[in-house]
This record gives structure tokens, sequence and C-alpha cells, in this order.
């Protein structure tokens, strides 16, 4: 299959043309990939079982991991969920078109190709320019999961996509950088308390001054036992990995410093490419063989923006052992911990003070 890449910019009127044809083919069945403002997403017509068929196909993806539909007007939701609790309705209100995807008890129009069997659907509206205008012109439900390859970190840009999916999708659509970086907070507010199952750029307190009470899926900052449910069941695949073994080393930063370095020369002088993930602040301190920085620790929203692009960029040098700071957990911080967690298998060495030995 020949991909269409096609830049746009809603600025330039030749736009229009690129929109009309994503339309177009979304309507007739096809893929394709657009930006939105978490990160890029793999299009298909949502109430079409055989586009999302080609979804899983395309990706590479269990087809028991469920799709997010996407909308461009509030008014759309009425037709692929059966019940808006009161909750759903204020969160809703305060936080689309924005990161945030719900889960909803689904109604019949909803093909269980989309939902992965389940009798929920997860619904988002962008807040992404391109992403709305494309939904828009197609008039339909777009199921848009992630658009990297199963298992991949998330594409922030469209290169990223290109890389994954070329020749398998029928067009790429390049807005440029995806601007948050993470994908969406997930809360399902098919119950009496809202439950978010995948941290994201809205947060728990976010959300808590909205709706008051909140809870939190164990499964996101924890490892999963291996006989564990996770509800969002893509969080129970490995995630954003590279092909690198990622470490997370935390601690004090000197500390932290001088363990990943004692660690980083064992294993090169094992002769393996090995890379530091590190920060503005804290590059300097390290000695490996490709050493990147996330931007810096005083702002998390750069170092989230940043963190899928490293991961990819640690593929491409080759890169066969990496090791990571780590993070507070503490707002926006839980949805970067927890890919950073997830890339790592959950592998964690605390580094002891210069004093403790
Ligand atoms: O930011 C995002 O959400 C991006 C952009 C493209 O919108 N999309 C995205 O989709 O991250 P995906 O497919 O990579 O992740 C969807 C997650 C999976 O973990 C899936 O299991 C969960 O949403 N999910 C989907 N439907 C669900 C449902 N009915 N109940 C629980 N979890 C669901
Ligand atoms: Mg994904």
């Amino acid at each position: 299959m020949k991909t269409i890449l096609a830049k746009v910019d809603l600025r330039q009127s030749e736009s229009a043309e690129v929109i009309r044809t994503a339309a177009k083919i979304l309507q007739e069945g096809g893929l394709v990939a657009f930006p939105t403002e978490t990160v890029y997403g793999l299009g298909g017509n949502g109430l079409d079982g055989a586009a999302c068929e080609k979804i899983y196909i395309a990706k590479g993806r269990p087809s028991d991991n469920p799709l997010i539909l996407h909308i461009s007007e509030f008014e759309e939701l009425n037709a692929i969920v059966r019940e808006i609790s009161p909750a759903a309705q204020k969160l809703m209100d305060a936080f689309w078109p924005g990161p945030l995807t719900m889960v909803f008890p689904k109604a019949d129009i909803v093909p269980l190709k989309a939902t992965g069997g389940l009798d929920t659907v997860a619904v988002r509206f962008p807040s992404h320019p391109v992403a709305r205008a494309i939904i828009k012109a197609a008039g339909l439900p777009i199921a848009a999961p992630s658009a990297n390859s199963s298992g991949k970190p998330s594409p922030t840009r469209a290169s990223h996509v290109e890389f994954d999916l070329n020749g398998k999708i029928d067009m790429i659509v390049d807005g440029g950088a995806a601007e948050w970086g993470l994908e969406s907070t997930i809360v399902d507010v098919s119950g009496d308390v809202p439950m978010i199952l995948r941290p994201g750029a809205v947060t728990k307190e976010m959300m808590e001054e909205v709706v008051g009470r909140v809870e939190i899926d164990p499964a996101i900052l924890t490892k999963p036992a291996a006989d564990l449910k996770p509800k969002a069941p893509g969080m129970k695949y490995t995630h954003y990995s590279p092909k690198a073994e990622v470490v997370l080393v935390k601690g004090e930063r000197q500390a932290v410093a001088d363990e990943i370095n004692r660690l980083a020369a064992l294993d090169m002088s094992n002769g393996k490419k090995t890379g530091v993930m590190a920060t503005e602040e804290t590059k300097d301190l390290y000695h490996a063989d490709i050493i990147l920085s996330l931007g810096s620790r005083d702002r998390p929203e750069q170092i989230g923006a940043n963190l899928f692009k490293l991961l990819r960029k640690f593929d491409f040098l080759g890169a066969e052992k990496v090791y990571s700071e780590v993070f507070s957990e503490e707002g926006e911080g839980m949805a970067i911990m927890n890919r950073l967690n997830k890339a790592a298998g959950y592998q964690m060495i605390e580094a002891a003070k210069a004093s403790d030995s």
C-alpha cells in the first residue's frame, strides 16, 4: 500500500484539500494517522467493525485491547453511549475538548470490534484543531489508538508514525509535534466513583476539584501482579519500550549519577552500548556512550513532551542499555512515572548515599 504523506497547517488554504482527502479515506473505511494534542492517533471509522479490524492489523495490536472513539462535537456523544452520569457531565464540561478520555456504557451502534468485546466504550473529544477538522469533515466518531506499532513508544511526530506504519495505512497527516507528548488521562465514569485507569495531563487533583472523590486503579504505579486484570486492558501490555533494557535509578542527585556511572562503566566494559536519560540540570554529571536530556527538572511538561521522542532516539542510536533518572509522582509527574515504569518493566534501583557506603 502506498501511504499518502501530507503536511497540514490550518492557516494555509491548501490544508482544506488535505482535510477533505483524509475525511474521504475515513468514510470509505481506510486508515489515516493524524496529530492530536497528546500523541498521533491512527484513525478509522469507529462504527465500522471492518475499519477497526484494519487498525488492529496495521498496529499488530492484540484484539482484546479496545480503541478510543474520538468526536468533534459534544452532541456526538449521545449516539455512542448509553448513559452519561452527572460526574461524567461535569468532567466533560470542565476538560473537553482536551486530553481526557472517559469510559461510558456503550450504545448498540458501537461495534464490539471497537471495544475489544467490552460493553463500555472509551470516548475523547480532542482539542487539536487538525484532529477536530478531520473528525468533523468525516462526520463520524473516529476510532484512534496511538499511531505506533504495538509495544513501541507512542508517536509524538509524523516521522515516528512513518517509521512504524509507512506502507500499512492510507495516509499520514503531518501537523507538527504533539504538544503534550503523553497519551490522554483515561477515567472510567461508568460506575459510582470516577476511577483513573491511565494517568495523563488531566490529573487526579484537577478532576477532584470538579467532582469530589476520584479513585486511581492501583495497577497504575506498581508492578501489576501476573494475575491482575487491569481495567484498561491496554495497561497490561508492555508499552513504550525501546529495544534497550531500561533501568530507573532513584535517590539523591549525586548518588544517582555515581551509581549510573558505575553501572554504565560495567555495561560498556562488557561491550554494551549504554545510554543515560538525564535532564538539563544533570546531563554533565554522566559518562556513557549516549547521554540525552529530557529537559529541565523544573518543567515537567517538557519532560513529558520529550519522553517518547527520546526512547525512540535511543533505539535509533542503537542503545542496548538505558539508565534513567526518576521524577516526582505529583500532579502530571504521575503520567511521566507511569510511562517510565512501563518502559523499564518496573526495574528500579535505589542509589545509596555516599555516606551510606
Ligand atoms: O491520547 C490518547 O488517548 C491517544 C490519542 C490518539 O487520542 N490515544 C491512545 O489510544 O492512547 P490507545 O489505543 O493507544 O490507548 C487506549 C487505552 C488502552 O489502554 C485501552 O485498553 C483503553 O484505552 N481503553 C479503551 N477502551 C476502554 C474501555 N472501554 N474500558 C477500559 N479501557 C479502555
Ligand atoms: Mg497506545
